[in-house]
């Protein structure tokens, strides 16, 4: 399936949960200032740029599928030079650096990628022994509200379609798989409330549903979205997060 360009200029207006994940998640990668880390799914580069400020003799590998995305983390880091990579590439592939990196980071990218398998074995090709991999996505049970109100509007159940929601036992087996022999890994439940309304349906249609929209013709897109969001029970997105902390062997 084609990859998915997201629509960067309004996601980064949206009030994104996403904010407060990545700094969860920075917490947990302690840093000298002189390392290498790779941002998996970097979008438009919010952490990217607080890891560069973490980094002074540092360098960042910012990686992402969307071309929207990485035009807009470029212009907001205009001025990284040579401590930062940005490379376009499609996680659902193998990937390949031309040097290792210290540290791995993602935020509420992986869900988007069906094969975790392939995933967890870039990054322990990407990282130096004993390096570090935090990241966090949608884990089992993720949006379960949404997606109920998506299948009273389709009439299907989504889910495997477009996003892979996967549990802590299963994410542990494909991590030790991959060269991370004690992982640490976690199911969080951290539903996002919203304004009712347009501002529930921009964030629907920008961050949750995009997937869906492409599909449809451009005068269907809005009633779509409006469907599912009168459908919630309340506007609320019921994101559970699986957030993972594991080192390579
Ligand atoms: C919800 S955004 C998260 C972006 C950023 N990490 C943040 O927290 O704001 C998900 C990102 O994953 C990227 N993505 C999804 N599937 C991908 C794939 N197969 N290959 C590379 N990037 C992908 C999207 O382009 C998007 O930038």
């Amino acid at each position: 399936m084609e990859l998915l360009d997201w629509d960067a200029r309004t996601y980064d207006t949206l009030p994104l949960p996403h904010r407060h994940w990545g700094e969860n998640l920075l917490a947990r990668l302690p840093l000298v200032g002189t390392e290498a880390v790779l941002d998996l799914g970097c979008g438009t580069g919010r952490d990217t740029e607080r890891l560069l400020d973490r980094l002074p003799a540092g360098r960042v590998v910012a990686v992402d599928g969307s071309a929207r995305m990485l035009a807009e983390l470029r212009a907001r880091l205009p001025r990284a030079g040579d401590r930062l990579t940005v490379r376009q590439a499609d996680l659902r592939e193998p990937l390949r650096l031309a040097e290792p990196v210290d540290a791995a980071f993602s935020v509420a990218t992986l869900h988007w990628l069906p094969d975790h398998d392939t995933l967890f074995h870039s990054v322990a090709a990407a990282l130096r022994p004993g390096g570090r991999f935090v990241a966090e996505g949608g884990g089992r049970g993720n949006v379960a509200g949404v997606l109920r109100a998506l299948a009273e509007v389709t009439g299907r159940d989504d889910e495997d379609r477009f996003w892979n929601f996967p549990d802590v036992d299963e994410t542990v087996r494909l991590l030790r798989r991959a060269g991370f022999p004690d992982p640490e890994v976690e199911l969080v439940p951290d539903p996002a409330r919203l304004t009712a309304g347009e501002p529930l349906e921009a964030f629907l249609g920008t961050v949750v549903l995009g997937a869906h929209l492409r599909e449809l013709p451009a005068d269907q897109r809005r009633p779509f979205v409006r469907a599912v969001a009168e459908r919630l029970p309340e506007p609320v997105v019921d994101y559970v997060r699986l957030r993972i902390h594991a080192v390579r062997r």
